[in-house]
């Protein structure tokens, strides 16, 4: 995920030793390049592809004027690949303004038209690009800094966090909508980040930015402003915690920063694809792309359970869908012709089993779509089409938000790929993530983990959207608690898994809506609950399941797809705290890796 670092300090102090140092306190973030600004005559930027170390050997080597002012910048790419020419900061043609961007401008093709059409020309692939040629219009039209900043951030749609300086001044200029920005009082001058971490061994006193605000920072005063340009009152808060929690913001791990970071990472995901008014699904990645025949979705491990979420999709919405373990996918047996489409699912981008299958497909011919995060991976650019999830960098081992980002992406695909319009299915996306935060906020999943810390195993069922969802809880606990725990299909249980359950095996069972699937599921719970079996109930409160259930986890009353991504963040609470309660190490499970680059 991109990171921000501003600093506008008295005439004696150097931006450039604060501007690394906060890059290297953004680190935590991921990112694959990092760039600086500093608002000498004419404005110094050097930037660099690869981490923070490449950027200060560059920086070693260049006859750099000392400055007070200045901003820094870490890439996670969205637009274009990672690159030095990609990287921020970007200028205007002469050089007048800098200026570093988080989020995404959802305008960016329309503006860099019209901004070429008027004869300026673009050094990167970059959304943000638009930025600094909007500023020196602005600028070229007689406008103060102040004014061309606040003219151009008003032409943007989308989310950003953006700071700006010009040549010569003393000042940073900032906005935000959507994407966070804090400012750091300090006693030698003044801090801007998108997070605590980059200045917190400066300071501890902050100021949020809210969303709609400015933010003008000299050395000696900071001044807040709405929309209309009216002064903001704002209050200075204490940062309790220190540098060495920075990386994870206050919370004990990575795995609990990430699970609370699902509902942003969910509307990252929705940004601009989503049409209220009609129902469609604009995904432009998917434009071109044609198929005929069986459509097969490849994946490992978490990312296996997206797959098979998106497939119940593609099923119900009439396409012939089937999701393959990618280890267990073999061109050979599975009838592959130049107009069958693979999908693989992959966080990474990079895993090994999940490549070999799609450059199986690609040599058989067939169309070859990736659904990652990590934009330049392996599977982007091998695949013929790519869909980001943008879940942002996940750092746990266990994966988190990049399920939540891959159920929402593949919803999208599924309904791309089945022509499915709908403003039901529209609704139900956008409601994920307010569903997401709503269990979050409310959540006893604590309680239900100390109650059944000692068990001697964990069972998991659901129906429909929830199977998958049973699976990946079962996977999450055993990740990360070592404890024994299986996810099953409702309805199998009494096939076999029944002879397991016992006093000591708490069943967690997925139930939301009043439908014959809850109904059924019920049903299945009635069997283990007549055998003295504990019941975690995963619930919506629509159903009378909670009258055969020990501990209920509640989850907004919604359909679909928001219900079942909502559930699971219940279950990822539930393998958290059990991994708390035993002393765990939860962000690097014994045995398991991130990104596992062997078959
Ligand atoms: C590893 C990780 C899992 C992940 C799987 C697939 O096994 O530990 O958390 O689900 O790889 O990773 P991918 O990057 O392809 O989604």
């Amino acid at each position: 995920m991109c990171g921000i670092i501003g600093f506008v300090g008295p005439q004696e102090s150097d931006a450039l030793d604060v501007l690394l140092d906060g890059l290297a306190g953004l680190e935590y973030r991921g990112y694959d390049s990092a760039g600086i600004a500093l608002a000498n005559s004419p404005i110094d930027v050097h930037k660099r592809q690869g981490e923070v170390s490449s950027l200060e050997s560059a920086l070693a080597e260049a006859d750099l004027a000392s400055e007070s002012v200045g901003i820094g910048h870490t890439r996670w790419s969205t637009h274009g690949p990672p690159s030095d020419y990609n990287a921020h900061p970007h200028t205007d043609a002469e050089g007048q303004v800098a200026v570093v961007h988080n989020g995404i401008i959802e305008n960016y093709q329309s503006l860099r038209t019209e901004l070429s059409e008027g004869g300026i020309h673009f050094e990167s692939d970059t959304d943000t690009e638009v930025v600094p040629h909007l500023i020196a219009q602005g600028l070229d039209q007689g406008l103060e800094p102040e004014s061309a900043f606040r003219q151009a951030i008003e032409r943007l749609e989308g989310s950003y966090a953006i700071a700006a300086v010009f040549e010569g001044s003393d000042t940073v200029y900032a906005a935000r909508h959507e994407s966070p920005l804090v400012l750091g009082i300090g006693q030698d001058g003044h801090y801007l980040a998108s997070d605590v971490p980059a200045f917190i061994e400066y300071t501890d006193q902050v100021i949020y930015l809210e969303d709609g605000e400015f933010a003008t920072i000299t050395p000696d005063h900071v001044r807040i402003t709405d929309a209309a340009g009216e002064t903001v009152e704002t209050t200075v808060e204490t940062i309790e915690w220190d540098a060495e929690d920075a990386g994870k913001s206050g919370y004990d791990h990575y795995m609990l920063k990430e699970i609370h970071e699902q509902p942003n990472a969910i509307r990252e995901c929705l940004r601009g694809r989503l049409n209220e008014l009609t129902g469609r699904i604009e995904l432009e990645e998917l434009a071109d792309l044609t198929w005929e025949g069986p459509v097969t979705l490849v994946a490992c491990g978490t990312s296996y359970h997206a797959a098979m979420v998106g497939v119940t999709l593609l099923n119900r919405w009439g396409v012939d869908a089937r999701a393959m373990l990618a280890s267990e996918f073999d061109a050979a047996s599975v009838p592959l012709t130049e107009s069958s489409l693979v999908v693989g699912v992959t966080q990474s981008g990079e895993t090994a089993d999940t490549m070999r299958a799609l450059r199986e497909a690609n040599r058989a011919g067939a169309t070859t779509l990736a659904v990652t995060n990590v934009v330049g991976s392996s599977a982007a650019r091998e695949c013929d089409h790519v869909v980001y999830i943008r879940a942002g960098p996940e750092i746990s081992v266990a994966a988190t938000k990049s399920f939540a980002s891959q159920q929402a992406a593949l919803t999208m695909v599924a309904a791309a790929l089945s022509g499915r319009r709908s403003r039901e299915l529209v609704q139900s996306l956008r409601s994920i993530a307010d569903a997401i935060q709503q269990v979050l906020d409310t959540s006893c999943a604590r309680e239900v983990a100390q109650a059944y810390r000692d068990a001697d195993a964990y069972f998991f069922i659901g129906r429909g959207l929830h199977y998958p969802v049973a699976l990946e809880g079962a996977l999450k606990l055993k990740e990360i608690t070592y404890k024994h725990a299986e996810g099953f299909a409702a309805g199998e249980l009494k096939h076999g898994p029944l002879a397991l359950v016992g006093e000591q095996t708490p069943v967690f069972a997925l139930v939301t809506g009043d439908g014959d699937r809850a109904e059924k599921t019920i049903g299945n719970i009635k069997e283990v609950e007549a055998r003295g079996v504990p019941v975690v109930a995963v619930t919506d409160g629509q159903s009378d399941v909670e009258r055969y259930a020990d501990h209920v986890l509640e989850v907004p009353a919604l359909k679909g797809i928001a219900s079942s991504v909502a559930a699971n963040v219940q279950l990822q609470l539930v393998a958290y705290w059990v991994a708390h309660e035993l002393g765990r190490s939860i962000d690097k499970p014994r045995h398991l890796a991130k990104s596992v680059t062997v078959e």
